[in-house]
């Protein structure tokens, strides 16, 4: 009797079962355990992100799931198993713990694991990119979000699945994580998809504040009438999971509601190394706000924008109004 092909989500979620199967059930289980809960995780929490052990051994997965050829060959082109040698495979994961990347809809597409001790290779894998898996477009978190409401008032963006999975524990159930990856223009047009209001929340350090600026960049086309976006620069050394984690709930939500508007960040931004007491400064600065400005479709934050900007360099709106063309396509 010939079996049934198995679908690539299908196996994919098999492999998520077996990943939270060896939570409970390996040898390493009380040291994974123990890891969870030492990061502050509660069993529910982790049963809600179907967090899981991927097992130290070369080939626990692939002799579960790949019980013939062709299975075989199904787990190393969904990058579960890598080939050394034609019919040689073994575990992409080892030794790690899971967190399963599901779609909108709540297919598992693919999974990021982490190490748990120093020294054992990179601290974060993410699984490459495969016919299931497109990086630059998914969003780690966004199906359990949308799980948790109905409808979404606003997102928090933030750089890791740690920082997603802490805030859930602590009742901040709208986070989400682009993987690894900056936030693209795809995430933007996802996020503003699905919420009127984006919050970005990156980590207190150098690479943060370079992340904050390229979701910025990439959100504009998107920032429509009735649109939002805001940011929250932490602490130095701080990222959401320590600080939510440090000071609770409520204090970390009220950084949210005191978050600075896009227009002040991009202000900031752009002013930050120029000396507007000098006509080359303020003539640096419309010719690189010019641009940006172009791509915003809200015609009501354009107006603010070029309002503030010829506060800047001393010119009227109506000046700066000839030279603002206006955006090719209203995305929002
Ligand atoms: P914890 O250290 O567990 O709290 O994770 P974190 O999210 O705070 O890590 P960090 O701020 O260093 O990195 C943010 C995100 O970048 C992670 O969630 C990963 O998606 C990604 N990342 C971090 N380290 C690596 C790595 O070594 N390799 C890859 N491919 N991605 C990484
Ligand atoms: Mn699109
Ligand atoms: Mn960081
Ligand atoms: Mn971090
Ligand atoms: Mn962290």
């Amino acid at each position: 009797t010939a079996e049934q092909k198995r679908s690539d989500y299908d196996l994919m979620l098999h492999a998520a079962r077996f990943y939270q199967h060896q939570l409970k059930h390996h040898a390493n289980s009380k040291t994974v355990i123990d890891y969870i809960k030492g990061r502050g995780l509660s069993g529910e929490t982790a049963k809600k992100f179907m967090i899981g052990y991927a097992p130290s051994e070369w080939e626990a997965l692939c002799q579960q799931l790949g019980r013939n050829k062709e299975q075989k060959e199904q787990l190393v082109e969904l990058k579960l198993a890598s080939e050394k040698s034609p019919g040689r495979q073994f575990d992409f994961f080892r030794d790690r713990l899971m967190f399963p990347i599901r779609d909108k809809r709540g297919r598992v597409i693919a999974f990021g694991g982490r190490v748990m001790q120093a020294d054992q290779g990179p601290k974060y894998l993410n699984s490459p990119e495969t016919r299931i898996f497109h990086k630059g477009f998914e969003l780690y978190g966004l199906y359990e979000a949308k799980q948790a409401h109905k409808k979404l008032e606003h997102i928090l963006i933030v750089e890791g699945y740690m920082d997603v999975v802490a805030l859930a524990e602590q009742g901040i159930e709208y986070a989400v994580a682009a993987l690894g990856t900056a936030t693209t223009a795809e995430h933007m047009h996802t996020l503003f998809r699905t919420t009127d209001k984006v919050i970005c929340c990156y980590d207190g350090d150098r690479a943060g504040r370079d992340a904050a600026w390229r979701a910025l960049e990439n959100a504009l086309p998107y920032l429509g009438d009735g649109k939002s976006l805001k940011f929250v620069f932490l602490p130095d050394g701080e990222d959401p999971d320590s600080l939510v984690q440090k000071e609770g709930k409520d204090a970390f939500e009220a950084r949210l509601s005191e978050a600075d508007d896009f227009t002040k960040v991009l202000f900031n931004k752009l002013s930050q190394e120029i000396d507007l007491t000098q006509d080359a400064g303020k003539a640096k600065l419309l010719s690189d706000a010019l641009p940006l400005i172009e791509k915003i479709p809200s015609d009501f934050y354009q107006e603010n924008i070029l309002e503030h900007l010829g506060r800047l360099i001393g010119r009227t709106r109506e000046q700066l109004n000839n030279r603002v063309k206006s955006p090719k396509q209203q995305h929002a």
